[in-house]
């Protein structure tokens, strides 16, 4: 009774601290949360599955940035019944998730692994009957290893026509269920890490770049490889709207990973560099997508190095989507360098002319990228396919930084989409603490634990996935979590 009391004042004195509720949101309005394939599924050697770049670039030590590999990764492979009973339990809209291309077709191209589909059947089966909607990524950093022997990958043209043919299988086997389709995950920090500075799969850079590299060139390959997979995109997509839409009424997007940049200083040098980093990362993808060719000032800056849209391409580009799925988890400063061209070490970050420094974490900063969104790209329909919270992964189960963040960035959301934001779905990343591409198993962002020493890696609730669960469910939050929140005004 006593206890009652207290929470109800506490309640009482913080009028609208604790008013977020799912209510706010349009009624069909999507929350889930994320996963990819290489970092859940494990059995990476198992029922005919082939390496991709990332498994490869894992073993080869992660760039020496962390140790670990997705070899076993959480097990979902065998432990997807359990994994969607949670979400089900959780109280997910939908789950997105990737396919391993190099399970489903092995080499790249040719047959199709018949474990790899049935796996996939299964865990798309198992999310739909416990109502699950599933939201499927085509490529998430992880290339058939094959197809990066033979031609470079996504270097090559040629890649355009096999990431085709693999998404015609997805389609055709899975389209009767998946109505969500991401074609490429990340296609900017993809990019940019595995081709610029050579800290991601396929770790290609020039001698000068931050990594070890064997192969690469950071002055051109990050713009090819981006190019083809806006082409990869755009075919894909026309083959969808031509041969399956029309019976299975899905919707087809591609993901890219938005950052917001603020001056560093109120000067117009820094003023007119924000706006140049914003072409260069966000641009960069959404210009082509939106208007069918890059931002002038990349253009500009890149010249012959950074490849061009024939007539037909462009028209074949641009709105060749029905969403974009962002992802966001930072802001950047940024301060004007012109002297950057002038180097001979010239990359992607030199070609922007500006230098950009992290900045703490901050609910309000999404805004910008959603403004952007609204106002220079058409307000086209949005889903935030990944935002989440950064813990060492072995921290407390009392997750209540990772709630705070969730619970901000979330009201932030609600109050764009009640200025007119156009935003469809929000998925947390992750769904469980899996392996990640920078930080390996060392810093967790999950709702769940995975236990990575017990041998049965069995997942434990955080404290986080009680308070998502209750959001979801408009249940109220337990009184012990608005209370060491309310308390705890270091954390965000
Ligand atoms: C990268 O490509 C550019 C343009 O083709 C060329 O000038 C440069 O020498 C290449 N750099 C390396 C490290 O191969
Ligand atoms: C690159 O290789 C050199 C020589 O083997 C080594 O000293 C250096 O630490 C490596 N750098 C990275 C980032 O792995
Ligand atoms: C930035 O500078 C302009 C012009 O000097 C000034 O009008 C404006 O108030 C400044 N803004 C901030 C936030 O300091
Ligand atoms: C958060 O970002 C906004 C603009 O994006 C800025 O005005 C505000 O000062 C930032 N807050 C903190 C605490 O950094
Ligand atoms: C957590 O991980 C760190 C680094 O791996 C380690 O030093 C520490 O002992 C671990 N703590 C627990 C409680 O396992």
């Amino acid at each position: 009774m006593c206890f009652a009391w207290t929470v109800l004042v506490v309640v009482f004195l913080l009028p609208g601290a604790y008013s977020l509720s799912r209510d706010e949101f349009p009624s069909h309005f999507v929350f889930g949360a994320s996963t990819s394939a290489y970092q859940v599924e494990g059995a990476a050697n198992e029922d005919g599955r082939k390496p991709s770049i990332w498994d490869t670039f894992s073993h080869a030590g992660n760039a020496n940035m962390y140790k670990g590999d997705g070899d076993v990764a959480c097990d979902g492979y065998h432990k997807y019944k359990e994994d969607v009973q949670l979400m089900a339990n959780m109280g997910l809209d939908a789950y997105r998730f990737s396919l391993s291309w190099s399970r489903l077709i092995p080499d790249g191209k040719g047959p199709v692994n018949p474990k790899g589909l049935q796996y996939y059947n299964n865990l798309i089966n198992e999310l739909i009957s416990h109502g699950i909607q599933p939201h499927v990524t085509l490529h998430h950093w992880d290339l058939p290893q094959t197809l990066e022997d033979e031609y470079e990958g996504w270097i090559s043209k040629k890649i355009v026509y096999d990431f085709t043919a693999y998404a015609d299988v997805c389609f055709r086997e899975f389209g009767d269920r998946v109505k969500y389709w991401t074609t490429v995950n990340e296609v900017n920090i993809f990019a940019m890490f595995g081709y610029g500075v050579g800290l991601g799969p396929p770790q290609r850079c020039s001698p000068f770049s931050v990594a070890n590299c064997s192969r690469g060139n950071s002055s051109t390959e990050p713009y090819l490889a981006a190019h083809h997979m806006l082409l990869a995109h755009a075919s894909a997509t026309r083959l969808y709207n031509k041969k399956y839409k029309g019976v299975q009424h899905g919707f087809i997007g591609l993901n890219v990973l938005t950052i917001s940049f603020v001056p560093l200083a109120n000067t117009s040098g820094d003023i007119i560099a924000t706006q140049r980093a914003h072409d260069f990362w966000n641009g960069w993808v959404l210009n082509p997508l939106t208007f069918g060719d890059y931002p002038d000032i990349m253009k500009r800056n890149v010249g012959s190095r950074l490849p061009s849209f024939t007539k037909k391409e462009s028209n074949m580009i641009r709105n060749s989507f029905d969403f974009l799925g962002i992802n966001f988890y930072n802001t950047f400063s940024v301060n004007s360098y012109p002297e950057s061209l002038n180097t001979e070490a010239i990359d992607f970050m030199p070609d922007f002319a500006a230098q950009i420094t992290m900045l703490p974490e901050n609910d309000t900063s999404i805004d910008l990228v959603l403004d952007s969104l609204k106002n220079d790209y058409g307000n086209v329909p949005i889903y935030i396919h990944e935002n989440g919270h950064k813990t060492p992964h072995n921290s407390s189960l009392n997750d209540f930084s990772r709630i705070k963040y969730l619970q901000k960035y979330i009201g932030a959301i609600a109050k764009s989409i009640r200025s007119g934001s156009n935003i469809k779905g929000y998925f947390v990343w992750s769904f469980m603490d899996v392996f990640e591409i920078l930080t390996g198993y060392e810093v967790s962002l999950g709702l769940y634990y995975t236990d990575l020493k017990d041998p049965d890696l069995k997942r434990h609730p955080k404290l986080s996935a009680k308070w998502y669960s209750s959001f979801l469910k408009n249940k109220p939050t337990e009184p012990k979590v608005i209370m060491e929140i309310e308390g705890d005004t270091s954390l965000l």
